[in-house]
């Protein structure tokens, strides 16, 4: 084998090399596989094409395989799927294939390895493991896409324009592989992006979607996020964002380019969470700016308001990526709502009761909302970066002893609002609620202590002024 393979790997290999002798269908590992197996990475799905009909081969393969469920197939497509334990096998027949300019729907038709290594997307994706007698083992790579891998650089097989006419979703991937393997796409390749950008517009937004979501998962998303920006996609895909660019200058006073600054965010934040919703808070931090930005004379420029207005766009661009609009976007939302909170807290002489309240309000989202704020650090003044983490940690140490103290976090008010209506015998209401936030609201501000005979003298006093009497 060229590639290096486990036992259980070789086991099945094996079982699918005896089918397609048995059927005559020559068969091959190819595509991604065979990529991450020579730049040793892990491997996921592993795909197999045959000269043949690879729903018939993957039958044949599941007569010794035994997989549970059985083989899944679609035959308008003709593609099978096995699954082996963890592993996904998906086996397709080779062919020819060409799309029609306004739609992605192939038409295709029986063809040889060599065509259908022609007809993928990158030089790195069309390399082949035959899987045959006489060359088992053997890589076959008519693209030289080992040594595009070496080298670290994403081409297509053919002429680029073709290739992405074929499938415009390939311009994503291009970026996508770029940014998840710290890859460069060649010269002629990214002009071909550049070029047939627009045609992103037939893929479907779930399509495109999941490619976004694979960039920004990637190790240094800024990579890809730089290359959808200068090859025109990020405008067509994902226009707010863009809308972020640029520093302007009025009486010598600027601000910071903020398509900028949100990369170096996103690419700080990556270093401390692999989580997708927080990375995608980091992206969405700033995304308010523009609609809020002012010149103020003797001030300079303003963003008031901006992660308010930037929480209110969540929900709409969430809409429009098709991502979901469920806790993960309410989460993100409030983490860009909160996003300043912390900041302002590295001043001096803060109180517990600011501390207390930040705690209560970010609830179980204190540690994600305090890794975006410390991503959010960025300045091109060495000292300043250092002055400002040294004094977000200190904003953590404080977080650390007020919530060891007061447990400020998920928790309630020592007197409920059952124990309001009992006390008063009042029903559900107004008058309920401005009583129990009266209580919320003096603790954490201080006024009173964390416990239930001071919540309870508070309440006695506050309900005499509003004339209510206690019915027992
Ligand atoms: N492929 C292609 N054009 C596409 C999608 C896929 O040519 N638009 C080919 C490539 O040869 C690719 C293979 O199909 O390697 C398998 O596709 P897929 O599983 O989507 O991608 P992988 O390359 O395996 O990578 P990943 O799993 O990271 O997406």
């Amino acid at each position: 084998m060229d590639i290096n393979c486990t036992p259980k790997e070789l086991f099945v290999f094996d079982k699918i090399a005896r089918a397609a002798a048995t059927l005559g269908a020559p068969a091959y590992l190819i595509g991604g596989f065979v990529r991450d197996k020579l730049i040793d990475r892990q491997t996921k799905d592993a795909d197999i094409v045959c000269v043949g009909d690879g729903i018939a081969l993957a039958h044949k393969v599941a007569e010794s395989l035994k997989p549970k469920p059985s083989v899944s197939y679609f035959k308008n497509f003709g593609t099978a799927q096995i699954k082996y334990e963890d592993w996904e096998i998906e086996f397709v027949g080779a062919r020819k294939e060409s799309y029609r300019a306004e739609s992605r729907n192939p038409e295709v038709e029986p063809g040889t390895l060599a065509d259908d290594q022609l007809r993928r997307d990158f030089t790195i994706n069309a390399m082949a493991i035959s899987l045959n007698a006489g060359d088992y083992g053997k890589l076959i790579d008519p693209f030289n896409g080992l040594s595009d891998l070496e080298a670290k650089i994403i081409r297509t097989p053919l002429d680029p324009l073709r290739t992405f006419s074929d499938d415009p979703l390939r311009m994503l991937r291009a970026i996508r592989f770029a940014s998840q393997l710290g890859f460069t796409i060649a010269e002629p390749t990214l002009k071909a992006i550049a070029e047939d950008a627009p045609r992103i517009a037939i893929v479907s937004q779930e399509r495109i979607t999941d490619e976004i979501n694979k960039i920004i998962l990637s190790p240094k998303p800024s990579i890809g996020f730089d290359l959808l920006y200068k090859t025109g996609l990020l405008k067509i895909i994902f226009p707010q964002m863009v809308d972020l660019e640029g520093a302007e200058y009025i009486d010598g006073m600027g601000h910071k380019d903020n398509f900028y600054h949100t990369l170096q965010v996103l690419d700080n934040i990556s270093r401390n969470t692999a989580d997708l919703w927080l990375r995608w808070a980091a992206i969405l931090h700033d995304i308010g700016k523009p609609a809020t930005k002012k010149f103020e004379n003797g001030h300079g420029w303003t963003f008031h308001g901006h992660e308010v207005v930037g929480g209110r766009m969540v929900p709409k661009i969430f809409t429009k990526l098709k991502l979901p609009l469920n806790d993960k976007m309410r989460f993100v939302r409030k983490l860009v709502e909160y996003h300043l909170r912390p900041i302002s807290l590295t001043r001096e002489n803060i109180t517990d009761s600011a501390i207390r309240r930040l705690l209560f309000d970010a609830g179980d989202d204190i540690d994600a909302l305090m890794t975006l704020c410390e991503a959010d650090i960025t300045s091109k003044n060495k000292q300043k970066v250092k002055r400002f983490l040294e004094n977000f940690e200190l904003v953590r140490q404080r977080l650390k002893a007020v919530e060891e103290k007061d447990q400020i976090r998920n928790w309630q008010p020592p007197v409920t609002g059952e124990m309001i209506m009992e006390k008063f015998g009042l029903p559900p209401g107004r008058t309920v609620g401005i009583l129990k936030n009266a209580i919320r609201e003096a603790i954490l501000d201080g006024i009173i202590d964390n416990n239930y005979d001071a919540a309870y003298a508070f309440m006695m006093e506050k309900a005499a002024g509003l004339h209510l009497i206690p019915v027992k």
